[in-house]
């Protein structure tokens, strides 16, 4: 079938518009059903912008290459002037049986200016044109994101700065390990969210080429200038396979791969505001405007924000899914098949968007509870392994310090007491080598502040991070 998408029958001929989708090779028209199960128009209206501007660019350039007039230049320039008014404006009429954005913004443009508008898809195909538009729309939608991702990581800093010192039980198999600070268990989201925009600016250096002048498949035998169109598009360069131009998305599932990494890291924290929100732990509240009440239990206050964020991490990973399964099996080069990648896309983007926008105002909003997590702290033994290392300081082998202090706790568990709270004498039941100097190490205080390098949750070390993120946010 031939690739040129200028419909034979269009608004501007006046003619049936159920005919418009089809060209003189064809002696039937296909049936509603089909009309509509191939049509993308319904949301790839969303790339109708970015459509405009690809459409200006490859127009300019015929222009410069003398392929068509500077007066058809004029016309498609004030043409498409008036199509961006009337889409904006919500006034733009778009029809399922023109299939998708392009040919709608196309016969439009023919309705409203003429032959100039048939001129304008010479030399170029709907395969890099759509390839081209999905790469301008994304580019500019990771610039946002990044963004969002960079006010993440302040909003998580700011909370971070706020509890230095605020000592949590740390866990491991969600029991109870040593304690840490509540501003180091931040500053480790801060650290994952960084990488995670490191990911979104390095993939847009491979989403930024121009796929244009591609054409349907093998390039096009017009005198085109790529270059020049990929630098008014704002292109790094230009693809340089006319085939891959066209028919790969590995842009995409590489941008919804970093995504997915994105919204698990946001998932894992939401995991944690609702463990600590229930009331059986009571680390932290919510204000009310991230949560809902039960249509039945009057007394609930449910996390329903972070259980969202948490439960759509789902479907963006089911759109990478989506994504990787579309492109294995396809030939070179374009297929239909490629339709199929910009609803996945888009739902990424949403959700990564949605998700990220409310977590900077969330993460600025917990209220922490320092009483109640100082009293988990004292619960679980936490400072067990600190009393061993003060053992080996006083010169035993780690693993008879080791043993020493599990038989310790299994000793003060039987009272329900924790290990600071044990007579020396009973301590030193466990090894001669205990004096009282050893409260200080059976102290959370103590526990963290002794944790002093980088990396460590000493209360210094926090502050030096949270200084280094923002550095590097500025
Ligand atoms: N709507 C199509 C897509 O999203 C545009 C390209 C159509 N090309 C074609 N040869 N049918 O991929």
């Amino acid at each position: 079938m031939s690739n040129i998408s200028v419909p034979r029958d269009n608004a501007a001929s006046g003619a049936s518009p159920e005919k418009s989708h089809f060209s003189g090779r064809f002696s039937e028209p296909v049936t509603e059903l089909v009309k509509r199960f191939t049509a993308s128009v319904t949301f790839d209206k969303r790339l109708a912008l970015v459509d405009i501007k690809g459409s200006l660019a490859h127009a300019r350039m015929l222009t410069r290459q003398a392929v068509i007039t500077a007066q058809d230049l004029a016309d498609i320039e004030r043409g498409m002037g008036e199509i961006e008014v009337e889409i904006l404006a919500d006034r733009f009429d778009w029809r399922v049986d023109l299939e998708d954005v392009h040919m709608n913004i196309e016969s439009r443009l023919i309705a409203a200016i003429g032959d100039a508008g048939k001129r304008l898809h010479t030399g170029r195909s709907r395969n890099d044109q759509i390839a081209t538009d999905i790469r301008l729309w994304l580019r500019g939608e990771i610039d946002g994101l990044v963004m969002l991702l960079r006010a993440t990581q302040l909003a998580l800093v700011g909370l971070a700065e706020r509890h230095t010192d605020t000592i949590m039980p740390g866990f491991t198999h969600l029991q109870v390990a040593q304690p840490v600070t509540f501003g180091h268990h931040v500053m480790a989201y801060v650290e994952m969210l960084s990488r995670d925009e490191a990911r979104m600016v390095d993939c847009r250096k491979r989403v930024n080429r121009l796929p244009l002048g591609a054409a349907a498949l093998a390039g096009t035998s017009y005198p085109i200038d790529r270059e020049s169109v990929a630098r008014e598009l704002g292109f790094d360069g230009v693809c340089e396979n006319s085939l891959d131009a066209v028919s790969d998305r590995d842009f995409a599932i590489e941008f919804v791969s970093a995504a997915a990494l994105v919204m698990t890291h946001l998932s894992r924290f939401s995991e944690e505001l609702i463990i600590w929100m229930s009331q059986s732990v009571g680390f932290i509240n919510l204000p009310d405007r991230f949560c809902y009440s039960s249509s039945i239990m009057p007394q609930k206050k449910n996390p329903d924000v972070p259980e969202l964020i948490r439960g759509k991490t789902g479907r963006v990973n089911g759109n990478l899914v989506a994504l990787l399964t579309l492109m294995k099996g396809q030939p070179l080069a374009y297929n239909k098949d490629n339709q199929e990648d910009k609803e996945p896309l888009f739902d990424t983007v949403d959700t990564v968007r949605d998700s990220l926008t409310i977590m900077v105002d969330l993460a600025a909003a917990i209220e922490v509870r320092p009483e109640r997590m100082a009293a988990a702290v004292k619960r679980g033994f936490a400072t067990a392994t600190d009393l061993a290392d003060y053992l080996v300081r006083k010169g035993l082998a780690f693993r008879d310090a080791h043993e020493a202090v599990a038989l310790a706790v299994r000793d003060a568990e039987k009272m329900g007491k924790d290990l600071v709270e044990l007579p020396l004498e009973t301590l030193q039941g466990y090894s001669k080598l205990v004096s009282d100097d050893v409260y200080a190490v059976l102290s959370p205080e103590g526990s963290v502040a002794s944790r002093n390098h980088i990396g460590g949750t000493a209360p210094a070390q926090v502050r030096l991070a949270a200084e280094r993120a923002r550095r590097r946010l500025a």
